[in-house]
């Protein structure tokens, strides 16, 4: 941040502590607190992904209940989270936010300015806490403070004057304490050299016979380096998600924050509070997204792009002018992979179209009501338009796959392609069983099933020939 003085001292490396080892009883689930989702990544996630926008040198997570659980999702490491190591730490038992600390010292660099994070407090921004850093000036003891109107529960910030004293827990404050409405938000950047020498003084002498991390604060004071509190009014970037209910909070407010963002950029959304991204949304000038819809993963909507009400879009690149009608289900792999999903220009998608894995189609390809399209080719102009199956398929420009046909791809082992060339029209309800080849230009009559290639420019029927039988009596009782 351009704020932070030219003082060398400010210049610290940031060490991230991110203490994650409560039990998270109010979720009344099986899985850890910081393992739940929101906007499709772990809680934990969010913090970790925090630190590394803040370029942190170390990332240390304190881990108790559910660790191995908690370890395991984190060691994969992808994304932002690949750019520094991450140190688990065990706490057990868990007897306190200080305890907690005291299991880091060991990992802890002398030179660092650490910045203490909750693996439960998903939303705080990196611009805050670059605050909270430059407001320590490399030498003091900054916390990160809010008034609330219903303060029940946190640690009070107590002043004299102006200047911060300590932080005494709810259950520890007189009366007249419990009145005061600033609160410590579990945030706090010190020195990591300070930060060792107090937390060796903690005791658990409380109403709860815990080590407070908090106390350190009195030490700071008692040692003379300086308190500050970086006050900020966010109360969302210090949230923290106990229970079901303060998860679904915090989901609307990242999602309503994301999406306006997005219109800031010109994206219209029909309503901002129907929809949700869990993932990356990019989007080109003049997108319009109707109401109800979900973006997973990592998805690109070109200039224009129109997207109807209730479509589920994951990990796909949709080029400029395409329209994806309602209820469509667009579900690509990762990024990179041949399963991500491209959508080429001017192309028309649904209503209630699936695209699965690997469904690649060209500019003006028209996919229509209830057709499927896995691993499969199509290119510029190709059509499917109703009750169709594509898979493993290859198909040319201009291809007309009519209504009810599919490819038989699979033989209960293995799966095989299907190749249909430039300009092949497939009569309804034709079942084409790969491995086979269409030849270019040619016909296919409604009703066939097709085993052997077809040549070129022919009209190639595979049915029982009709036939009519005079004065036909139906069987009657
Ligand atoms: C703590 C602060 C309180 C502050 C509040 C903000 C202390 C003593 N109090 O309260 O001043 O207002 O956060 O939310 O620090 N944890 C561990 N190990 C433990 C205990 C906790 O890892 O032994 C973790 C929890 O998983 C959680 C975080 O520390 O991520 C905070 O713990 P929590 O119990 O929520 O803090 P409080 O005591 O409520
Ligand atoms: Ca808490």
């Amino acid at each position: 941040m351009n704020d932070i003085s030219k003082n060398s001292k400010t210049d610290r490396a940031v060490d991230v502590v991110i203490m994650a080892a409560g039990k998270g009883t109010r979720m009344k689930s099986k899985l850890p607190k910081v393992l739940h989702r929101l906007a499709g990544r772990a809680l934990l996630q969010h913090v970790v992904d925090t630190a590394a926008a803040l370029a942190a040198r170390q990332v240390v997570i304190i881990t108790g209940h559910g660790a191995i659980e908690v370890e395991a999702a984190l060691a994969d490491k992808t994304g932002a989270t690949a750019r520094f190591d991450i140190n688990f730490v065990r706490q057990e038992p868990q007897l306190g936010t200080g305890h907690a600390m005291q299991q880091a010292v060991p990992v802890l660099k002398d030179d660092g300015m650490v910045v203490v994070l909750s693996g439960d407090v998903p939303l705080t921004q990196a611009d805050t806490l670059q605050q909270l850093i430059a407001a320590s000036a490399g030498q003091q003891l900054a916390l990160l403070t809010i008034e609330l109107t219903d303060p029940t529960g946190y640690g009070r910030i107590v002043r004299q004057g102006e200047v911060v004293q300590a932080i005494v827990e709810q259950k520890d404050a007189t009366v007249q304490q419990r009145e005061l409405c600033e609160v410590y938000s579990g945030i706090m950047a010190v020195p990591a050299v300070h930060l060792k020498k107090w937390l060796a003084r903690l005791d658990n002498q409380n109403a709860q016979g815990e080590y407070y991390l908090t106390d350190i604060v009195k030490f700071a004071v008692a040692d003379g380096v300086p308190v500050v509190a970086h006050k900020i009014t966010d109360a969302v970037q210090v949230a923290g998600v106990n229970s079901p209910v303060q998860l679904a909070e915090l989901e609307r407010a990242f999602q309503l924050r994301n999406a306006v963002q997005l219109m800031e950029q010109g994206v219209r959304l029909a309503d901002p509070a129907r929809l949700d991204v869990r993932g990356n949304l990019q989007c080109a000038p003049d997108v319009s997204i109707d109401v109800n819809c979900v973006f997973e993963g990592q998805v690109t909507l070109g200039e224009g792009v129109k997207i109807g009400a209730n479509c589920v879009i994951a990990n796909a690149s949709i080029a400029a002018g395409a329209v994806i009608h309602p209820f469509t289900h667009i579900e690509g792999g990762k990024p990179g992979s041949k399963d991500f999903i491209e959508v080429g220009e001017g192309a028309l998608i649904g209503p209630f179209a699936r695209l699965r894995p690997g469904a690649k189609l060209g500019a003006e390809v028209h996919i229509g009501n209830f057709v499927e399209v896995k691993n499969s080719t199509l290119a510029k102009g190709a059509k499917a338009n109703h009750l169709a199956y594509l898979g493993d398929a290859t198909v040319g420009e201009r291809v007309n796959f009519g209504a009810g046909s599919i490819t038989a791809n699979y033989d209960g082992a293995f799966k095989h392609r299907t190749v249909i060339e430039a300009d092949v029209h497939i009569g309804s309800n034709c079942v084409l069983i790969a491995p086979v080849t269409l030849g270019a230009g040619g016909t296919v009559g409604g009703g066939s099933t097709i085993t052997k290639d077809t040549p070129p420019d022919a009209l190639s029927v595979a049915r029982g020939k009709q036939v009519s039988i005079a004065n036909w009596k139906r069987p009657s009782k």
